[in-house]
């Protein structure tokens, strides 16, 4: 078996890590432009943020259905990054016109919007790209997700130490800086693909790929036009499925940036020789991880594979899920220690972070190359599409199980008849349901593979 990946892999690889830093260096400041720029109070900013990522999620079922009926994957990508770049220099002029808040929140929301539908456009796009680049059923497709998802956490990593370094100054004036550099980002990301998508972005047979449907070839077309078996339908079935459980993966990662960055806020002891530990720190945590373990990860089944032992897809997404609920489960050991007066050592918080960043390399790029194995031709951005749907749905639950935080001198929360009163009753919660999810999938495996008929 040939270990090596296709030239488009790192195309893509290049392309992503410049949008992602484009799309998180714009988050890194979002919140707090609308606090100090435009004067939006803290309940306003923080629901126009939830529905802001959420909608950034549901718009790539547009996006996907686009690219598989009328545009392709490439011309998708490429409007999609325009509409994007223009977002952020939307929120650059915003920025720009901060002190007259009529000109400022118009184009704010012209940003906005217009994120939002590029995102759709070319997120489900460029990820069922990178399963294109291979045959079907290539065994060196959840390798090449896993390093796909590398170029994602490196543009993530960066982003909000430059983008947030020039825009949060202090200055309200100089957050048109970092929306400025994101929009860069995001230009850079157009350069190179557009530059080099039709020298790399080729099958192994040497064919295009993302094609527009009149410059397909008749293969292409012809695999495009089959109309769908009771395979098909099976395959899909298992995509619904999949989709289902993830959600609760990413409603309980998610707290990330919710719950969990409260506690390390207020319980966590961040002194280190002296010097406190910003909280906001602690998000830099799970890309280096993701970065640091990734080629592990992808040469790990890789050697799996060529020994015959590789874990069918869901089995490594089950163990996700487990991975997230041990994680879970030491924070949850953890804050028994806390007591007024007393902090938790930071060691918990990265033990936990660990843990989750090794169960999303096992889940989401595994996720990623699952539902380009499964999906039929006709439908694979589409169904791409569904996948991110179920991030945003995540998005939206992780907002309402946050919601149950346990605070000092207000009621106790109450979920499913079960009381909430202290902080390890809150993430034993989480370690239940991750817990739950996991083990349900693990037990399912067998069932979903017959569905997946020969998928792995
Ligand atoms: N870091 C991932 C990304 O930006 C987070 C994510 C996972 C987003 C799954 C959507 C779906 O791509």
């Amino acid at each position: 078996m040939q270990t090596s990946h296709p030239g488009g892999l790192y195309l893509l690889f290049a392309t992503e890590m410049w949008e992602r830093f484009s799309y998180y260096g714009n988050r890194a400041l979002l919140a707090l432009f609308m606090l100090s720029a435009l004067s939006f109070d803290k309940q306003f900013t923080a629901a126009l943020y939830g529905q802001y990522t959420g909608l950034v999620f549901l718009t790539p079922l547009i996006g996907g259905y686009i690219a598989d009926r009328f545009w392709g994957n490439r011309r998708s990508i490429m409007v999609g990054g325009g509409l994007m770049a223009a977002g952020q220099y939307c929120l650059f002029a915003s920025g720009s016109f901060y002190t007259q808040l009529d000109i400022a929140i118009p184009f704010f929301y012209l940003g906005l919007g217009l994120i939002i539908l590029g995102n759709g456009l070319f997120k489900p796009n460029i990820s069922t790209l990178v399963g294109q680049l291979y045959a079907p059923q290539d065994k060196r497709k959840d390798a090449a997700y896993t390093i796909f998802y590398m170029g994602i956490n490196l543009g993530s990593f960066f982003a909000p130490l430059i983008c947030g370094t020039l825009g949060d100054t202090g200055d309200p004036a100089d957050f048109r800086w970092g929306f400025f550099t994101a929009g860069t980002g995001m230009l850079i990301a157009m350069l190179v693909f557009g530059y080099f998508q039709k020298k790399y972005l080729v099958d192994p047979l040497g064919n295009q790929i993302g094609m527009a449907p009149e410059a397909r070839t008749k293969a292409q077309t012809q695999r495009r036009n089959a109309p769908l078996t009771r395979v098909d339908y099976d395959r899909m079935l298992v995509i619904g499925v999949i989709s289902f459980f993830v959600i609760f993966f990413w409603a309980a990662f998610e707290q990330a940036g919710v719950s969990l960055t409260f506690f390390a806020n207020e319980n966590l002891d961040r002194e280190l020789f002296g010097w406190t530990v910003p909280t906001s720190w602690f998000q830099a945590l799970n890309p280096i991880f993701v970065l640091v373990f990734a080629p592990i990860f992808a040469q790990f089944w890789v050697k799996l594979a060529k020994k015959d032992l590789e874990p069918a897809s869901p089995t490594k997404m089950g163990l996700g899920l487990l991975l997230l609920s041990a994680g879970f489960l030491i924070i949850a050991l953890g804050v028994k220690q806390v007591a007024p007066g007393i902090k938790l050592s930071m060691m918990w918080l990265i033990a936990m972070y660990w843990l989750h960043s090794m169960g999303e390399l096992c889940l989401s790029p595994i996720g990623l190359s699952l539902v380009n194995k499964l999906s039929p031709a006709k439908f694979a951005s589409l169904l791409m599409g569904v996948w991110f749907l179920s991030t945003a749905a995540a998005n939206w639950f992780a907002g309402i199980l946050a919601g149950f935080y346990p605070e000092t001198g207000k009621p106790t929360p109450n979920f499913l008849g079960w009381p909430i009163a202290t902080l390890n009753d809150f993430f034993m919660l989480f370690v239940i349901m991750s817990f739950v999810a996991g083990a349900l999938l693990l037990l399912s495996t067998k069932l979903l593979q017959q569905r997946m008929h020969g998928v792995n």
